[in-house]
């Protein structure tokens, strides 16, 4: 780190607190200052390259350069750099966007409506959920059910729904009406001899006795990721959205699927909805709808949930909500000319076949001693890491051998995350099977290098 007073670092140490950091460790250790970025690389303030394997955060499909998107922006910005749509106001790239989305969905849809991020997105869904619990005269339906280790966001009813203990510590998390049933994570788990559709059976069982217990009549909604991102890229075990999807509708309870990170081909679909046959009654949208080059995010709403709308905000006079920045033009144009991209490049067929390489190449990995479980989904993965594999133990305390490797993996040119001890990997959809090889390789010298500090350490 370059400790002059006048340089980055020393100035992001004195002026800025960051998120999802230790803002007294930041003091010591300073931030790595991003430059500029190139396809799936980007580049310090030194000078060093990165593949960036988290495409920033899940969200920069098309890579870091993609010069189309910077002449949408332009384009649109000389056009009309701002309007709204309040009291009726619209504009074009909005209403395209808008068609655009609805003819998208995998499931019948009504409506897009536009926020900014992932979490005002999903605030935004559940007071359509509670708005529209009030227009069919159902006032007690308010809860919500979402999962532990979820990830829904931060602000006050999305982190409520997240269901990660940093998310609620200090911060008098979660609210009321929130409730959080188990995480469909098989390897971790599923009891002794039980088979994935097993599992998939009692967590559907788990939701039921929840509903039960809670009343049926007072749950509103379910909210899940398709897979779950930030709680460690869990992916669900077969048999489990189905058993899922069963349990909702024989309680009339809606279904929101977070797609903020799964959609737009992740999981080498368009959107995860369709890779684990979810039909969702709200789908929230955000991260690669523009590659993240601008905030935008949507909802999209099936009939179920508009008319009761419509005909409440009728009977009241207004739909009170709405954000200054929400279908900005500007965003809105940049996501159109990414969602083009998308298509026009085949980065949902990309995902496919090079996320098959990944996971091919990540799995050859799991007879390493420190490798618990590799799992995954088109260009999506995490690798767990243990110090017993037997036991499934941690090095330590948790997330202490994740940190470790996450930090040899940055100074062998990849920058990833980890969540505790799972190592994730997430590259923009541009991503070949070259750059996989040179990616996995730099994760396995990272393995390799940890290995005798772990043994040392006991
Ligand atoms: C599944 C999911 N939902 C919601 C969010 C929140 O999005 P934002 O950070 O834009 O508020 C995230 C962010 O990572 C996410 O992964």
């Amino acid at each position: 780190m370059d400790a002059r007073p006048n340089s980055p670092e020393a100035r992001d140490i004195r002026y800025h607190l960051h998120g999802y950091t230790n803002a007294r460790k930041h003091q010591e250790s300073g931030p790595l200052v991003i430059e500029k970025g190139d396809g799936i690389y980007v580049e310090d303030v030194a000078g060093n390259r990165y593949i960036e394997a988290m495409a920033g955060l899940w969200s920069v499909a098309v890579g870091f350069s993609e010069k189309r998107l910077v002449d949408a922006a332009t384009r649109q910005m000389s056009k009309l750099p701002y309007y709204h749509d309040f009291g009726s106001k619209s504009h074009s790239p909005l209403i395209d966007l808008a068609e655009r989305l609805v003819q998208m969905a995998p499931v019948p849809m009504n409506k897009a409506y536009f926020t900014n991020s992932g979490s005002e997105a999903n605030d935004t869904a559940m007071k359509m959920i509670w708005y529209r619990s009030n227009a069919l005269g159902q006032s007690a339906r308010k809860k919500i059910i979402s999962r532990k280790r979820g990830y829904h966001g931060v602000t006050i009813a999305a982190a409520s729904l997240t269901g990660l203990p940093n998310n609620h510590l200090s911060f008098d998390l979660p609210i009321a009406n929130v409730l959080h049933t188990s995480t469909p994570h098989y390897w971790r788990e599923a009891e002794p001899g039980e088979s994935e559709e097993q599992f998939a059976s009692r967590l559907a069982g788990d939701l039921e006795k929840l509903i039960l217990a809670e009343g049926p009549e007072t749950i509103a909604a379910f909210f899940g990721e398709p897979i779950m991102g930030t709680g460690g890229v869990i992916v669900p075990p077969v048999g489990y959205w189905e058993k899922i999807q069963s349990v909702l509708s024989k309680y009339d309870i809606l279904l929101v699927a977070d797609e903020v990170i799964c959609g737009f081909g992740r999981t080498g679909e368009m959107f995860g909805s369709q890779t684990f046959g979810i039909r969702p009654d709200i789908m929230v949208l955000s991260k690669q709808i523009s590659s993240s080059y601008l905030p935008i995010s949507a909802l999209l709403i099936n009939e179920r949930v508009f008319e009761p709308i419509a005909e409440e905000s009728d009977r009241i006079g207004t739909f009170g909500h709405g954000f200054t920045g929400g279908g900005h033009p500007v965003a809105a144009a940049v996501a159109l000319e990414n969602l083009k991209l998308i298509e026009e490049r085949d980065l949902v067929g990309n995902a496919r076949a090079v996320g098959a390489h990944l996971q091919a190449r990540l799995r050859r990995l799991a007879s390493h001693p420190l490798v618990g479980e590799v799992r995954g989904v088109g260009l999506i993965a995490a690798v767990e890491l243990v110090a017993d594999k037997a036991g499934k133990a941690p090095w330590g305390k948790p997330g202490a051998l994740g940190a470790l490797v996450n930090g040899l993996l940055q100074q062998n040119g990849v920058i990833s995350r980890n969540m505790g001890d799972a190592i994730a990997f997430c590259p923009p959809l541009i991503i070949t099977e070259a750059q996989v090889n040179t990616l996995v390789d730099a994760f396995e010298r990272s393995l390799t290098a940890a290995l005798p500090q772990v043994r040392a350490q006991g």
